[in-house]
């Protein structure tokens, strides 16, 4: 196969073995050296996908902040990444906290969000000195006034609205119509009320307004729309309670390529669709042109991971399909069966080879794992690489350890170096936190 019809991303090439190579690593020797199945991370891409955001934002905007959803791929050196490319960081969780805190990320930096946050979580998120905490409901204001007035200061927060937006997403991963758990709802009346209350909570500060349309949203259309209706809600809170914040967070939701005809907006055409919105409603409205936050997650390190798995079981049912047995599953990449998500892949080993056969990919636990149905492969042997693309979000970060399943390490590639920055997990780790009490020694 020509490389040039190969589906290549990032730093992804052919090379003269006939392998793919990622970060100037031939995949195959990872695999070999790092065992399967492994996530490889290219860090030039990450890092120029980072750069080239910020720029289309700032180009446009200079009083623009990229803030990376950590959810996406949490872990220490995504941090110290994220810290040196100059965006800022999306907590949703403690542990999502923790991760960035304990790789020095500056507090200040830190954006913390979640639906349903804990006491603690607050806590531990103003102890921290947090930049802002993004509050979801009105519970949430009275805690969180609560804890930052037991620590005798004032916390900075947004209030997360939801725009009644209904980006053609998988409806698992829709967050911002009005039938949602997340958010004070425009529509309805919620959202003014919360501002209201907000405004009397008196260990608070409000900065500003956030919303989340949803996830992987390939028509920059619907960034358009919920950028207006945000406009339109801040210009409404302007002539009803006579504030207005600097403040305006846009969200994530920026679609990548999983297939080769997946066609996402451009950075440039996702920034002028937020920023140039963001623009012409404030001009319209008679507004101040607020700070704008964006929250990308899967748009930064999606393309730029790949998961290498190494081809056991093939099983040929003559008339009907070809499975591939790959060497994990549903532990290292639940989004096909959660979402019914699609991915493409290569034959790592093989990937000059012409001829194509269409097999299915499986995984290998106990349920009808399949990775990928129906994708055209250089034929498959046993012991070959197989290179799942577009891996890098919401993979690693959704492992589990169902069948007991070791998590896969994690190695960030460049320049031909290959550095594990998260290890597998030990077959000794599984057993970590089990117990057994005495009774049952007997
Ligand atoms: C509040 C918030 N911000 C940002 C993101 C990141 O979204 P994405 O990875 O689609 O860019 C999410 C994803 O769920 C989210 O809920």
């Amino acid at each position: 196969m020509k490389e040039e019809s190969v589906f290549l991303l990032g730093t992804q090439r052919v090379n003269s073995a006939g392998h793919l190579e990622i970060g100037g690593c031939d995949t195959v020797q990872l695999a070999e050296e790092h065992g399967t199945p492994l996530y490889v991370m290219d860090e030039a891409h990450i890092r120029a996908t980072m750069r080239a955001m910020r720029e289309a934002f700032r180009r446009r905007h200079a009083e623009s902040e990229v803030i990376y959803a950590s959810k996406a791929f949490p872990c220490m050196a995504m941090s110290r990444i994220v810290a040196q490319e100059g965006l800022m960081l999306d907590a949703a969780s403690a542990g999502e906290l923790f991760t960035a805190l304990r790789a020095d990320f500056p507090a200040e930096r830190i954006v913390f969000h979640g639906n349903n946050k804990s006491r603690d979580e607050l806590d531990m998120a103003v102890r921290a000195g947090i930049g802002r905490v993004v509050v979801d409901n009105e519970a949430e204001l009275d805690l969180l006034d609560e804890v930052a007035g037991a620590l005798d200061t004032t916390q900075k927060i947004m209030l997360r609205l939801t725009p009644a937006v209904d980006p053609h997403t998988h409806r698992y991963i829709q967050t911002g119509r009005v039938d949602t758990k997340f958010g004070f709802n425009i529509e309805g009346g919620g959202a003014l009320r919360g501002v209201q209350k907000a405004l009397t909570n008196q260990n608070l500060e409000v900065t500003g307004l956030s919303c989340h349309i949803g996830s992987q949203i390939l028509d920059a259309d619907f960034f358009t729309m919920g950028a207006r209706l945000m406009c339109e809600f801040l210009a409404q809170v302007k002539t009803e309670l006579g504030v207005t914040f600097p403040d305006l967070d846009l969200g994530g939701g920026l679609g990548i390529r999983y297939l080769p005809e997946d066609a996402p907006p451009s950075l440039d055409d996702y920034a002028e669709a937020v920023v140039g919105t963001v623009r012409d409603c404030c001009a319209k409205l008679g507004l101040e042109m607020p700070r704008l936050h964006i929250e990308p997650g899967r748009s930064l390190v999606g393309e730029a991971g790949t998961t290498l798995y190494r081809v056991g079981s093939i099983k040929r049912i003559p008339g009907v399909r070809t499975y591939v047995a790959a060497d994990g599953g549903i532990s290292d990449n639940p989004r096909p069966a959660l979402y019914e998500a699609r991915y493409h892949a290569i034959n790592a080993s093989r990937a000059t080879e012409e001829e194509l056969e269409t097999v299915t990919i499986s995984g290998k636990h106990c349920e009808t794992d399949t990775l990928i149905e129906d994708i055209a492969l250089a034929p498959a042997q046993t012991g070959d690489v197989l290179a799942v693309q577009s891996t890098g979000a919401y993979n690693h970060a959704m492992s589990s350890n169902y069948n007991r399943f070791r998590r896969p390490a994690v190695v960030l590639v460049n320049e031909g170096r290959a550095d594990t920055i998260v290890e597998r997990e030990t077959l000794q780790d599984l057993l970590s936190h089990d117990l057994v009490p005495g009774r049952l020694r007997a």
